[in-house]
């Protein structure tokens, strides 16, 4: 190869510092800079090229003009593969910066679980949606319609103050209040959904009671109903044993003692017992009474249904052997935690 004399040592001088520099470049940044002195305008290089005319030799214009060419390629290259180096560099250390936050997180949170009113709540709708029942809600506020008058206490009825009931400032006074009960749901669920009727209405209802070991003003329930052709008082009984043993287990059992509610008759309270022989004390039922059925739009002659209520705090109360109730509503962590 003939190079015209004197620019050899030069480009090799030159393409040794610029290979210096580059692998010396500690970012992105620094790297461009690099570049830009030892192949950019006004770099040794780039001026080697620009006197490349004043090689009088052809031979030796051509050899010197590719060595300079050679030159720049090789630069190029380490350029390129300087560049992905730090960019990989630069997002492995974010990387490691996250990781390092994300193990700060792992190891001061730790995950909840649901209240265990809730658990029961969701536990029943569980059993009674694999025994064919739908689940249906209504409004906390309700009409006294619906919460009374429907189901069979028209107004003066005695029984309404057996219900304690918050009333709520809208329209005529004592026509809006907070539901006692879920069973205004029932009323709603008659007039609006096709027949047959298999439902479960779990809520919230509100009663003007003083904080107790065994008493809340706000607490759940979850209420029944079936509305079919030929339903009968064995049916009630047999579903409410159905779900004794699916809810709580095959060794326990349920019983059926005559009460009253005036939205059924005959009425009953229902019991169940565990394996230890304790009887616990669960709700009310009954065959839904025909002013109900009416009050639903349903014709009593043609169908026949039943009904049952009980509440949800208590099964949560009685399954962990919560001795107050109070203690649910507290939102004490040390007593949240052990559940
Ligand atoms: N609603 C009644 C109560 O709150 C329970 C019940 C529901 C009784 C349905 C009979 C039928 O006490």
């Amino acid at each position: 190869m003939v190079i015209a004399g004197g620019v050899e040592p030069q480009i090799a001088e030159a393409l040794a510092a610029a290979r210096a520099g580059l692998v010396a470049a500690s970012d992105v940044d620094a790297l461009r800079r690099v570049a830009n002195d030892h192949a950019g305008k006004g770099s040794v290089l780039v001026g080697l090229k620009s006197s490349l005319g004043s090689i009088v030799d052809i031979e030796a214009r051509k050899a010197t003009g590719r060595a300079i060419n050679e030159a720049m390629q090789s630069l190029e290259a380490l350029v390129a593969e300087r560049l992905v180096a730090l960019e990989r560099a630069a997002a492995g250390h974010a990387a490691a910066n996250e990781a390092m936050d994300l193990t700060e997180h792992l190891v001061r949170r730790s995950r909840g679980h649901a209240h265990i009113v809730t658990q029961a709540w969701e536990r029943l709708e569980d059993v009674f949606v694999g025994m064919g029942f739908k689940v249906a809600e209504g409004p906390e506020v309700e009409t006294d319609f619906n919460n009374f008058t429907a189901l069979n206490m028209p107004p003066n009825h005695p029984a309404r103050s057996n219900f304690d009931t918050f009333f709520v400032k809208n329209g005529e006074p004592g026509s809006a209040l907070l539901r006692t009960h879920p069973s205004p749901v029932q009323i709603r669920v008659m007039q609006e959904w096709d027949l047959p009727i298999y439902a479960v209405m779990p809520g919230r209802v509100f009663r003007r009671d003083t904080p107790d070991a065994t008493h809340m003003p706000v607490f759940h329930q979850i209420e029944g109903l079936v509305v079919d052709k030929g339903i009968t008082f064995a049916h009630l009984a047999g579903t409410i044993e159905a779900f004794t043993k699916a809810f709580f287990g095959s060794e326990f059992t349920s019983r059926l003692r005559p009460s009253y509610f005036p939205f059924t008759e005959p009425s009953a309270e229902f019991d169940v017992r565990s394996a230890n022989g304790k009887w616990v004390e669960l709700g009310g039922c009954g065959m839904v009474h025909p002013n109900v059925l009416q009050a639903g739009g349903i014709d009593p002659e043609v169908y026949t249904g039943f009904a049952f209520g009980f509440g949800i705090d208590r099964m949560a109360k009685e399954r962990h052997e919560v001795a107050d109730l109070r203690d649910m509503y507290a939102n004490d962590l040390r007593f949240v935690r052990q559940f």
